[in-house]
């Protein structure tokens, strides 16, 4: 079935479901192009709506939002009260069978570790998505991602909103344009965490309260007793669900690392942290990322380059020429782009990009200035054909990709007691130099007391595990309690 045929027999049987509603399909109205018309309202249904999925939301109400499934009743609360009119649920796959006919976009912002299930069987149903960032928890799942966006042709942002925003379109036209020079080394930072971390795992078990489903939650993790510390929004430190400060923060601050140096696969990883714990991010991380040389444009060569990353509150050593008193931390982070000609800084997301020589380039303007909002420009992208559709700035062809280096860096860290820098083979997504017997551990308890005026140090660390395979695990994890992924198209 060609992916047109697929898309118009979605929006025939949007039709009949959709009786009442607002959107009427372009094929109804006669329409010679098949889209639907800007004026025409989308049936939005959000995943995971709490916490950030409130504000994307609210970035979209001018279109119907028809349907809401939330794990936490009670923490959405004020959602369901914003939208009275939309029907609400528990579990995200009865609201795609009751509501799947009518649904023409879905917006997913649960945890880190479930955006893979819920947009990949939204995709499946040709659902345009809009997903917050990080993309997925794993580098299988943001390949799945990226090639059933692409086999289905629906609409798709990731939730970088940066990537709609000037400072990444202006950081871009100066490295394209030859104003720093060729970039060799990168360096980056965030602030974060600044929820907890360098935990280990809680021994108390609480009740799991009537509002809450703690299994849909969990989803296909690993089972583990409820605690109040892990939702909401603290589940960011907990490697079962989300992925550190890094896998936080790192969409937005290397995403004009990334765009502005034309990244592809990185080649060689390797870091180190705070103290590495089994369940719990630590508190402090450094990775450094090596990229091989990318093709030369025409005002600047892309020789290979070193990103390095900070997070916890560290930061790199400030570049000479920088103002004292001058704070590189912009909105949450930094980025310093070392050049042979100039230094560029700018902040997370992009924002308040600078030269440190304090020229003020002019450089032609390359890319699309996106003049809705983040997501405003996704719900245009709905509205258009597949072969006229103009891609939104962070479409899953670029976030798939992106996010793999993103989510590779936690692996990094959580291989960090091999002692070794890890090669990389991104296109077969797995570690070409792992030895075949090297085990790993991670510890438990740190168990560090003082007695009798001395220190005492008693870690108590998890059994030896193949590395080989602990890293395979991570980079695709084996789902449990029944659930699963899409085939890999
Ligand atoms: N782009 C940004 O600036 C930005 C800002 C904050 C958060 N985020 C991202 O948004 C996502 C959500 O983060 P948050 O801060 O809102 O967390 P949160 O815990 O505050 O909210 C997540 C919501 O998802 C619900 N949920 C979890 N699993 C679910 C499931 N399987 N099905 C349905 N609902 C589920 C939770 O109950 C909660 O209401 C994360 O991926 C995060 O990285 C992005």
């Amino acid at each position: 079935m060609s992916k047109k045929i697929s898309r118009r027999r979605f929006l025939q049987a949007g039709a009949t479901a959709a009786v009442g509603l607002t959107v009427v399909p372009s094929s109804v109205l006669g329409s010679s192009l098949g889209h639907v018309a800007p004026s025409d309202k989308l049936n939005i249904a959000g995943i995971g709506v709490g916490g950030r999925g409130f504000g994307v939301l609210k970035g979209m109400e001018s279109q119907n939002i028809i349907g809401l499934a939330d794990v936490d009743w009670k923490y959405s609360k004020p959602v369901f009260d914003h939208y009275p009119n939309a029907k609400k649920y528990y579990d995200y796959r009865k609201m795609y069978d009751e509501l799947g006919k009518s649904i023409d976009a879905v917006m997913v912002a649960t945890s880190d570790h479930t955006h893979a299930l819920v947009t990949a069987d939204a995709i499946t149903m040709g659902k345009h998505v809009y997903v917050e960032k990080p993309l997925t928890h794993t580098v299988y799942e943001s390949r799945l991602l990226t090639k059933l966006a692409d086999k289905y042709d629906i609409a798709t942002q990731m939730g970088n909103q940066g990537s709609s925003g000037e400072g990444v379109r202006q950081v871009c036209d100066w490295i394209w344009n030859g104003e720093i020079g060729e970039v060799t080394k990168v360096e980056t930072f965030t602030d974060r965490p600044i929820w907890p971390q360098g935990l280990p795992r809680p021994s108390t078990v609480d009740k799991v309260p009537s509002t809450l489903d703690w299994d849909l939650f969990v989803g296909p993790a690993p089972k583990r007793p409820f605690n109040h510390i892990y939702t909401p929004w603290n589940w960011r430190g907990w490697w079962d669900f989300g992925t550190g400060a890094l896998g936080d923060m790192a969409c937005h601050i290397l995403h004009p690392v990334f765009k502005g140096l034309n990244l592809g696969y990185p080649s060689k990883i390797q870091a180190s942290s705070t103290m590495l714990l089994t369940d719990c991010a630590p508190n402090a991380e450094f990775v450094t990322y090596t990229f091989p040389a990318r093709d030369n444009m025409k005002k600047v060569a892309m020789p290979e380059v070193e990103v390095l990353w900070y997070d916890g509150g560290l930061q790199p050593p400030r570049p000479a020429g920088v103002p004292n008193g001058k704070n590189l931390n912009d909105q949450g982070g930094g980025v310093i782009f070392h050049g042979t000609k100039d230094t560029l800084i700018c902040g997370c997301y992009g924002v308040n990009p600078w030269l440190v020589s304090g020229r003020k380039p002019n450089s032609p303007k390359t890319q699309r200035e996106v003049t809705l909002s983040h997501q405003m420009d996704w719900v245009r992208a709905c509205k258009e054909t597949p072969a006229n559709r103009i891609e939104t700035a962070s479409p899953f062809s670029e976030a798939g990709p992106f996010n793999e280096i993103v989510v590779l860096g936690v692996l990094g860290v959580r291989l960090q007691n091999l002692n070794q820098v890890l090669e990389w083979d991104g296109p077969n997504m797995k570690f070409t130099n792992i030895p075949e017997d090297a085990k790993i551990q991670a510890i438990i308890e740190d168990g560090f007391k003082i007695v009798d005026g001395h220190p005492s140090f008693n870690k108590k660390m998890s059994d030896p595990v193949n590395a080989r395979e602990m890293a395979q695990e991570m980079i695709k994890h084996t789902y449990q309690n029944g659930w699963n992924l899409p085939s890999m198209p």
